[in-house]
């Protein structure tokens, strides 16, 4: 993959998964000694170690991607060896998108073919589109044919991603029926098709809230293994997420590392676990829920956000005045109702709890 293709030699602000874990990826293929399916990089083992993450034979630490249960990737990776495609679900934030191009780059190598689903996604984008200033020129011919990225999947053995495929408009949807039971895509104009190589697939990512936006007609969904992606099972599991990511990110926007940070993230994912949940921790009091998810995605925003504030401004030590107005501004989304939320949850909870008094008066001061 041409990852200078800015023309600038310039370093991207978020590399490729195939590039960013370049050598991981060519340590496990080096000790891959698995039998790998048609086309694949890796074998369905290597894969699920370079998403879980582990220490190969050779002392190579392979970072987990992926921080859930072990057996929702295995089903995920095995799926893909099969000749269904694979629907990831969950609620926002649940790290579906993440997973989608981990798996494309561990599996195929390339996790670039992607579809990108809106309302307005068009047939074009899963079938193909015709370069009309060739067609005039030239005539009907495959010189003139765009493909779209999952015409280019299908006649290399790539593995394609399709997101948020709930929203895509349904006569849309219903392209991919013929592509993913026939594994043949027609080009009527031309009198030809093009036949899916080994190795094709197709990873879709939905949203659970978007449900009903397009729902699934029953035909597609029998073309899919659905696997569902929980949120994180306990706070230490969340807090190890963000923790990680946060790292990472942190790394990649050079900011100066913040090694007591972590009391930080476990309070934004107290705060974030015990609104979401509707009750405090220790399950004696009751809180109402914000309209927004709280997701453990916005839980590693705000602390990002936080260590900027605390690295520009401050003194590089991630405080609790650095996270407030991050937490507010994820909890607060619509302006009267969620107030109300969080300024009961502020005095019955915030106030109350032990060693949390800094972390009150930050939150007064930022308070809408
Ligand atoms: N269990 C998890 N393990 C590792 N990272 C996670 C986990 N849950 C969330 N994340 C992190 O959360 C961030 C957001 O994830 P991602 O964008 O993939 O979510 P999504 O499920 O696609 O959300 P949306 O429905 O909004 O598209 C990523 O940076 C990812 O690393
Ligand atoms: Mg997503």
């Amino acid at each position: 993959m041409d990852t200078q293709g800015n023309g600038t030699g310039a370093q991207a602000l978020r590399p490729h998964a195939e590039d960013a874990f370049a050598h991981e990826l060519k340590a496990l293929s080096a000790a891959d000694d698995r039998p790998r399916p048609p086309r694949w990089k890796l074998s369905p083992w290597a894969v699920a170690t370079y998403l879980l993450g582990g220490t190969l034979a050779d002392g190579t630490a392979v970072t987990p991607k992926y921080v859930g249960p072990r057996r929702i990737v295995e089903v995920a990776v095995s799926t893909l060896a099969t000749d269904r495609a694979l629907l990831l679900l969950g609620v926002p934030g649940t790290a579906k998108t993440w997973v989608s191009e981990h798996l494309a780059a561990a599996v195929s190598g390339d996790s670039t073919l992607l579809v990108q689903g809106t309302a307005g996604t068009p047939e074009e984008a899963v079938r193909y589109g015709w370069d009309y200033a060739r067609l005039l020129a030239r005539g009907p011919g495959r010189e003139a044919l765009v493909p779209s990225p999952v015409m280019r999947a299908m006649a290399e053995g790539a593995t394609v991603r399709v997101e948020e495929l709930t929203r895509i408009p349904a006569d849309v949807q219903d392209a991919l029926i013929t592509i993913l039971s026939e594994k043949t895509l027609p080009i009527p104009e031309l009198g030809q098709e093009v036949q899916a190589v080994r190795g094709f697939n197709l990873i879709a990512t939905a949203n659970d809230r978007d449900r009903g936006v397009n729902d699934l007609s029953s035909a597609l969904r029998r073309r899919f293994n659905t696997v569902v992606l929980p949120l994180p099972a306990t706070a230490d599991a969340e807090v190890d997420i963000v923790a990680r990511r946060v790292d990472q990110l942190g790394r990649t926007l050079d900011l100066p590392p913040a090694p007591d940070a972590l009391a930080e993230i476990r309070r934004v994912v107290t705060v974030f676990r015990e609104l979401r949940e509707g009750v405090t921790g220790d399950g004696r009091t009751r809180v109402k829920t914000p309209s927004g998810t709280l997701s453990t995605a916005e839980a590693i925003s705000v602390v990002t956000h936080g260590l900027a504030l605390a690295a520009h401004f401050g003194d590089g030590v991630l405080r609790p005045s650095d996270v407030a107005a991050g937490i507010l501004g994820a909890v607060v989304r619509d302006p009267a109702a969620d107030r109300v939320v969080w300024q009961e949850y502020l005095e019955a909870v915030v106030r109350e709890r032990d060693g949390w008094q800094d972390f009150y008066r930050a939150c007064r001061e930022v308070a809408p």
